[in-house]
């Protein structure tokens, strides 16, 4: 099963390549570089990201003849171009003749010019400048052979993810206008009878800067919405452009992995390719696990459609506060657990090691020591030995289990100081879940919370909901008839609280989904700092942190699992109601690793979706599958080796070597085998 997007990146072979900036290098160093490119497989580089002004050196006079060279030589490489609109930082003189585009931070301060993207998001002056240099870029580009895809602006919302300033304070009325319609739609959504924070007009709402106290949580949820929104519109203006010139060429712009301040559902519903840069950190030894995680998001972003992971480090980055390089390997590892996880190519950031600037320490493709480096043998080497996957281009991920993830509450949950716990984490509670289960050897597909559109759910066994914080009557139906239909739910802890608005449902959580959890919460919680707590699930003791609910159970629910510690001691924990053909599952307690996999283990059973008896975080199994053939990747994440078996007759493809049904297959440490067999119901057990 291959699918192509509508216009799919203009290359015929798996991506690889990264990053450029040749404005950084004298013009004999293009030349090496063209070559060692070439060299290495590279068939397609990123640029010219933040070369604006060295394009456009004052407003309207451009010199792209520089580009062109650079292009021209690319090309007369076999080399493509992922090419930049350049948008992403302005240059000095549009900030010093109009500095209002500067943006103000929440305490209103105006930022200053020195680091990339100096912008405010909804700027109508940076905007017009922007677009005017992206219509003179796809005019200039249009035709040239090597344009592969359009890569527009980079990694919105990197450093100034919101706004606070007077333009975006307006951008934010207007925004609230054409949500609620009148002022008093908007006084009644955002409950401001409360605190006596009743507005007469739209021009009386400021966006919520520091404050004397709490802020209004319907307001800071709408604010999050609007910051996400106001980066929406200027990518949609730039993709308006290039649609107009050139049609035909595919867009993009590069995300960055689960990030909080974009709602990348709306982002990836305009483009036409997701591209995300990750860089899992190497001195985490399981941070191939949220990875993965990343990487079921951007797959599902466009139901399942290849992606493109467009940056990754090939060693240490230079923004954490101890950079550990990559061991010998991992780069590898790493490339191939996003290819297996469905992007089409592995990209890097960056292809040369920069000699100045904030990114000098941060590796590269050809490190300082340019051909010498290791990360080039290590770049050379992988170019050479991608060729021989190719045909796993435009297959798609195989998966049963779904994890919900939704931006709404994401916020809800976590951008206000007025709630029971500052200790429930979002981000880590989806994380913990999904290492569960990837423990458990499932690989995790993302989907949205559903309503108001073809249910998502469908298509799997089961659906995680780690936290559904905000949830309307449309999504709870759709989960329930995912449910009858024989689906199986699993919801956690702080799920069904409030509307839209932000407003409490009427009698408590988990409001529209009480009847479909069999549940009501009386009281949340939580847990002292410090404090731990148990459950005791089938005769074992699991400990909770965070986080516990005083719940009462339907009478149709059967409680699964109970309290053991505290004033819950013996209350229900964890309830199961069977609904139609399926069963919902309500977890009100923040569980530790072992408890989310016993628990998550056993509703893996219920299911009939296999697992491994034996947790393990260290190997992973991802299947692709393709039209006339699958492709099952086996990563081996730690250091040591570990001996899996064929699942079928298989040809391996990184070796060549014919693979008899169950032959032993040994994964040195950080090995990869990638087999291409015959498309079977292939189960984490027999992996
Ligand atoms: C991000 C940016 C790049 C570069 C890398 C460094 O991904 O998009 O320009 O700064 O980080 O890790």
């Amino acid at each position: 099963m291959t699918t192509t997007p509508s216009r799919p990146i203009r290359l015929d072979a798996l991506a690889y390549g990264g990053d450029y900036n040749p404005d950084q290098w004298p013009e004999e160093v293009w030349v090496e570089d063209a070559r060692l490119m070439r060299e290495a497989g590279v068939n397609l580089v990123s640029l010219p990201v933040f070369s604006w002004p060295r394009i456009e050196k004052t407003q309207g006079t451009y010199d792209f003849d520089w580009l062109d060279r650079v292009i021209n030589l690319l090309w007369e490489h076999g080399i493509k171009v992922d090419l930049a609109t350049a948008t992403a930082t302005p240059p000095a003189w549009l900030i010093r003749e109009h500095p209002e585009i500067l943006p103000h931070n929440v305490h209103g301060q105006r930022l200053e010019f020195g680091s990339r993207q100096a912008y405010c998001p909804s700027s109508p002056v940076f905007r017009s400048h922007a677009l005017r240099l992206t219509e003179a870029m796809a005019v200039r580009y249009a035709e040239h052979p090597a344009l592969a895809l359009w890569h527009i602006s980079n990694e919105y919302g990197d450093h100034v993810p919101r706004c606070w300033c007077p333009v975006s304070g307006a951008h934010f009325r207007r925004w609230l206008e054409s949500r609620y319609g009148d002022i008093d739609g908007l006084n009644e959504a955002w409950g401001t009878s409360c605190w006596g924070q009743h507005y007469l007009s739209f021009d009386h709402i400021e966006p919520p800067r520091t404050s004397m106290g709490p802020i209004n949580p319907s307001q800071l949820l709408d604010f999050e919405r609007f910051g996400s929104d106001a980066l929406l519109e200027l990518f949609q203006s730039e993709i308006d452009v290039l649609r107009r010139v050139t049609p035909d060429i595919p867009v993009t712009t590069n995300f960055m992995s689960l990030f909080k301040e974009l709602d990348y559902w709306d982002f990836a519903a305009v483009e036409d390719v997701v591209t995300d840069d990750a860089y899992p950190d190497p001195g985490d030894p399981l941070a191939h696990v949220p990875a993965a995680l990343n990487y079921g998001l951007m797959r599902s972003l466009k139901s399942g459609q290849p992606w493109l992971l467009l940056e990754q480090a090939p060693s240490a980055v230079s923004w954490r506060d101890v950079n550990v390089p990559k061991a010998p390997g991992r780069m590898r590892l790493d490339s191939y657990q996003a290819i297996a996880h469905g992007s089409d190519g592995a990209m890097f950031f960056q292809w040369r090691q920069a000699r100045f600037g904030p990114e000098k320490f941060h590796s590269a493709m050809l490190g300082h020591r340019g051909e010498k480096s290791r990360t080039f043998a290590e770049t050379a080497a992988l170019g050479a030995e991608l060729k021989k996957i190719d045909a796993v281009r435009g297959s798609r991920v195989s998966a049963r289990v779904a994890l919900v993830v939704d931006w709404d509450s994401w916020w809800g949950s976590s951008a206000n100081d007025s709630l029971p716990s500052q200790r429930l984490d979002w981000l880590e509670q989806a994380r913990a879940w999904h290492g569960a289960l990837f423990a458990l050897g499932q690989t995790v597909d993302v989907v949205k919370a559903g309503g108001g559109f073809e249910s998502p759910f469908a298509r799997y066994d089961v659906v995680v909901v780690p936290n559904l914080y905000v949830v309307t009557q449309e999504q709870a139906e759709a989960l329930t008839s995912f449910v009858e239909g024989g689906g199986h739910l699993v919801v956690g802890p702080f799920s069904g609280v409030v509307d839209p608005t932000e407003k409490i449902h009427p009698g408590g959580a988990p409001g529209p989904l009480r009847n479909l959890l069999g549940v009501e919460v009386d009281e949340w919680w939580p847990l002292a700092d410090g404090d731990t707590g148990a459950i005791t699930l089938a005769g074992s003791d699991h400990e909770i942190e965070t986080w516990s609910e005083w719940i009462d159970v339907a009478d149709s629910a059967e409680v699964v699992a109970t309290y053991s510690t505290g004033v819950l001691d013996g209350r229900a924990a964890i309830v199961r109601n069977a609904s139609g053909a399926g069963a919902a599952w309500y977890l009100s307690a923040a569980l530790r690793e072992n408890g989310l996999e016993a628990v998550l283990g056993q509703i893996l059973d219920a299911a009939s979706v296999d697992r491994r008896q034996h947790p393990n975080r260290l190997l992973e199994v991802v299947t692709r599958v393709g039209d006339d053939e699958s492709f099952t990747f086996f990563l081996n994440h730690g250091a040591d080796e570990i001996l899996v078996q064929a699942p079928a007759a298989a040809v391996d493809l990184l070796c060549g070597a014919d693979i008899p049904i169950g032959a032993d297959i040994r994964l040195p440490g950080f090995g990869v085998a990638v087999l291409a067999h015959r498309t079977l119901d292939l189960t984490p057990t027999s992996l």
